[in-house]
């Protein structure tokens, strides 16, 4: 709360409405508008550009300088110098783990990667050429039912035993949903590998051959999930929180988020840049597809760039892009002839003025499909891959909102249907 107040007048009102200013650590101040309803007057805000829905002590962006701070640490920090894991720690505890802390961690997320046998079961129910990403909706929804022992939301050690079995298990079920896709036995897990290791493991390994795990691109892999672990208040994330605010089970809460972030416009984004890369297919159609971007009659949008909240360069686009280099360099893949076309796509939409005067920067999409397509995972599966990443985001941001005192989500609308009328009788329609 600060000494600010917002004073409201509406035309019609006898009386100014006085609303207070909140102020964060870093940040806007917000108008509490919460307090209206009792006038019985609601804000009108779709795709809630200018509301914030909830306090959080998570993750801060300011969009307009490209920061992003996970628990007050750059991401730019956490990539150089922490793991995956050791993220996910600071995501849910609030603090980086110590190394007693950090082996603790690790062994208890190692001790829940395998998961119910009924789950092999449960994918053999779904087509084969079914897409991971309805495979994951499915299965994360599942394993509600395989948790009862632990799935009291009011008690602590019952939210953080859930969270550490969605982090353990996602990885395992991401590649089950890829093995069952393209028709190959399931790998279990293999705990004498860290996290990015054993999910590569399970993805790329076969019972007859079990390939060694390159450690260039085991350390890339991490580096794809933890630069996907937190995003604030997203739209998956904040589907989670929905979902939550009504007292749902957190692995259904979970399946709601996998769901919205599959959306092209979300997490789907990174499997449409690389088809519209495929799409572009040479240099010489570059300029025809920035045409169409720009054109207001064709929805076509140059994928992987633009952000509602960046409006300058994405961070974790930079730190993405400049692994993407390590990781093509050390597989000799720097002709690649789609990186070719990613790179002078955008050279042409940073000089643009188009692009430059809408702020639309290369977001993270935009290099990570290009890294995942060098280590070798196929188109479908990146969105699986963020998913699995974002997580950690999703089950910190319930947990927060579980913590605390919450209500149950629930929007007004600006009604602009029919007034009340009278059903007529059939013969009279
Ligand atoms: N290509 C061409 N034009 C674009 C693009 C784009 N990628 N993105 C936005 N614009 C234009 C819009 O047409 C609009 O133009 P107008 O002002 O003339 O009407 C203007 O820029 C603002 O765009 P909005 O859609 O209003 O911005 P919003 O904040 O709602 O959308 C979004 C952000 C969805 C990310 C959008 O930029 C987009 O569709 N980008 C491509 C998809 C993508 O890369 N998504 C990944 C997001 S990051 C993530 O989820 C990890």
């Amino acid at each position: 709360m600060t000494d600010k107040k917002a004073v409201l007048n509406i035309d019609g009102f006898d009386t100014e409405i006085d609303l207070p200013v909140l102020s964060g650590t870093l940040g806007q101040d917000v108008i509490d508008v919460s307090s209206l309803t009792a006038n019985n007057i609601f804000t009108f805000d779709p795709g809630f550009t200018s509301t914030a829905s909830c306090e959080s002590k998570i993750t801060f962006i300011d969009g307009a300088k490209g920061v992003l701070l996970h628990r007050g640490y750059p991401i730019e920090e956490l990539a150089e110098k922490a793991s995956y894991l050791e993220t996910c720690y600071l995501l849910l505890n609030g603090e980086l783990p110590d190394a007693a802390q950090k082996a603790e961690f690790e062994s208890i997320i190692t001790s829940h990667t395998m998961v119910n046998r009924s789950i092999e079961q449960f994918l053999a129910g779904f087509r084969h050429d079914a897409h991971p990403m309805a495979i994951m909706c499915g299965v994360v929804g599942a394993m509600s039912s395989f948790y009862h022992d632990s799935i009291d939301i009011n008690d602590p050690t019952h939210r953080m035993i859930t969270a550490h079995r969605l982090i353990a298990k996602m990885p395992t079920l991401a590649a089950m949903c890829y093995k069952h896709y393209v028709g190959q036995p399931y790998m279990y897990p293999k705990n004498d590998m860290n996290y990015a290791e054993n999910f590569l493991h399970m993805m790329f390994g076969t019972p007859c051959d079990m390939p060694k795990v390159s450690p260039v691109l085991a350390n890339a892999m991490d580096l794809l999930f933890l630069l996907h672990a937190d995003h604030e208040q997203n739209a998956s994330t904040s589907t989670v929180r929905l979902a939550g605010s009504s007292g749902a089970n957190p692995f259904s809460c979970i399946a709601a988020g996998i769901a919205a972030l599959w959306g092209p416009s979300h997490g789907g984004a990174n499997q449409a840049v690389l088809e519209m890369l495929n799409e572009i297919g040479d240099e010489k159609h570059i300029d025809k597809f920035i045409k169409r971007a720009k054109d207001k009659d064709d929805s076509f949008r140059l994928m992987g760039f633009g952000h509602r909240v960046y409006k300058n360069f994405d961070p974790r686009a930079r730190v993405m892009k400049k692994a993407c280099d390590d990781v093509l360099a050390e597989l000799g893949l720097e002709d690649d002839p789609l990186l070719r076309i990613a790179t002078r796509l955008e050279q042409i939409a940073l000089e643009d003025d188009y692009f430059v005067s809408k702020k639309l920067y290369p977001n993270v999409d935009f290099y990570s499909g290009i890294i995942m397509k060098a280590i070798g995972i196929p188109t479908e599966m990146f969105t699986v891959i963020f998913a699995t990443g974002r997580t950690v985001g999703w089950v910190a941001h319930w947990n927060e909102m579980i913590s605390n005192p919450y209500k149950i989500g629930r929007p007004r609308q600006l009604y602009t249907g029919p007034s009340q009328r009278s059903v007529q009788a059939m013969d009279e329609r």
